[in-house]
C-alpha cells in the first residue's frame, strides 16, 4: 500500500515577504508527516506530528501565531479525526497549551468528543500533554509579530495500511468574542474522514464555513465527483452567503485536490509515488 498527506497553511492573503515563511513551514512540517508514514506509521500520528510543527510556528494562525480575542487573550481550536471508527477528539476555546493538536490526540478514542475552555485545559493537564503560561502565546509578550486574519491549519493523512485521518488547528480571530467557537472543532463543517470516501479539512470564515456544512458537502459529493469539483462546489455554496475559504481533499487512493476563494493558501503535499513534496502559496502559483 502507498501512503500520501497533504497540509495547508491558512486560506488568507499572505504578503509577498511571507511567502518564504509559509514555504519553509508548510514543507517542515510535511516532512515531519511524512517520515511518519515512510515508517508505515499510523495516518494519527502523521497528522499531529504535522500540525504540531505548524503550531509551533508563528507563521501559521495557530499554537503560537494564534491570534488574540476582544479581551486581548489567545483561545484555540483544534480536531484530529481517524477514518475508520469514526473517533473524534476535538478542544475548543482552550488556554495556555502549547499544541492544542495533542491535547485533541489524547481525547481521540475517549467517549467525549469536544471539550471546551477550563474542562479542557485540565483534560491537558491530567493527559501530560505540554502546557504553558497563558500570556506564552501572546505576541507582544515574546516579541513576535502579531498576526492578522490569518486563519486555521489543516492535514489529512493516508497511511500505508489504508487508514485514514484529519486534524486542523486554529488560533481564533482578531478581535472576536470571548468563547467564539468556529468551524475547526466541528465534524462535518471544518473536517471530517471517512476511510472508503476520503478526507477534507477547511479553512477560513468559520461561520460561514459551518452554516454550510462545508466537509460533510463535499464528503457527499466525493463518491459522484473528483475531489477537485466537490471542494469547487463547496466553495460555490460559501461564496453564496459571502464566505471566503480554501479546503484540501485525499482520497483513499492517494488522489489529492486543493481549492481556495481566498487570494492565498498555502499548501504541500506528498506521496510515496512522489520523490518531492509540492508546495505552492496559491492556484495561480501551481499554474492552475
Ligand atoms: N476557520 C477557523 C475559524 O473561523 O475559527
Amino acid at each position: 500500500m502507498s501512503w500520501a498527506i497533504i497540509l495547508h497553511g491558512g486560506a488568507k492573503e499572505i504578503d509577498p515577504e511571507d511567502v518564504d515563511a509559509h514555504r519553509v513551514g508548510c514543507l517542515r512540517a510535511l516532512e515531519a508527516g511524512r517520515r511518519v508514514l515512510a515508517g508505515d506509521g499510523s495516518a494519527v500520528d502523521a497528522v499531529e506530528a504535522a500540525i504540531r510543527v505548524l503550531e509551533a510556528d508563528p507563521t501559521f494562525n495557530a499554537g503560537f501565531g494564534s491570534a488574540l480575542n476582544a479581551d486581548g487573550a489567545v483561545e484555540m481550536c483544534a480536531s484530529i479525526m481517524e477514518g475508520s471508527g469514526f473517533n473524534v477528539g476535538g478542544v475548543a476555546v482552550i488556554r495556555g497549551v502549547q499544541h492544542p493538536i495533542s491535547v485533541a490526540r489524547a481525547l481521540l478514542f475517549k467517549e467525549e468528543i469536544l471539550l471546551a475552555g477550563d474542562g479542557a485545559r485540565r483534560f491537558a493537564a491530567e493527559n501530560d500533554c505540554e502546557l504553558c503560561h497563558f500570556a506564552a502565546l501572546v505576541p507582544r509578550s515574546t516579541g513576535r509579530k502579531p498576526v492578522h486574519l490569518h486563519d486555521t491549519v489543516g492535514c489529512v493523512a493516508l497511511d500505508s495500511a489504508g487508514r485514514m485521518a484529519v486534524g486542523t488547528s486554529a488560533g481564533g480571530l482578531d478581535g472576536a468574542a470571548t468563547g467564539r467557537v468556529g468551524d475547526s472543532p466541528m465534524p462535518g463543517c471544518g473536517f471530517y474522514v471517512d476511510d472508503t470516501v476520503g478526507g477534507v479539512a477547511f479553512s477560513g470564515d468559520g461561520e460561514q464555513i459551518a452554516r454550510r456544512m462545508l466537509a460533510a458537502g463535499v464528503l457527499h459529493r466525493m463518491p459522484n465527483a473528483s475531489p477537485d469539483a466537490a471542494l469547487q462546489s463547496a466553495l460555490h455554496d460559501v461564496a453564496r452567503i459571502g464566505g471566503s475559504a480554501g479546503g484540501i481533499v485525499l482520497t483513499p487512493a492517494g488522489a489529492f485536490g486543493w481549492q481556495h476563494n481566498s487570494r492565498d493558501f498555502a499548501v504541500a503535499y506528498q506521496s510515496s509515488r512522489m520523490a518531492e513534496p509540492a508546495c505552492f502559496a496559491n492556484k495561480a502559483q501551481a499554474g492552475h
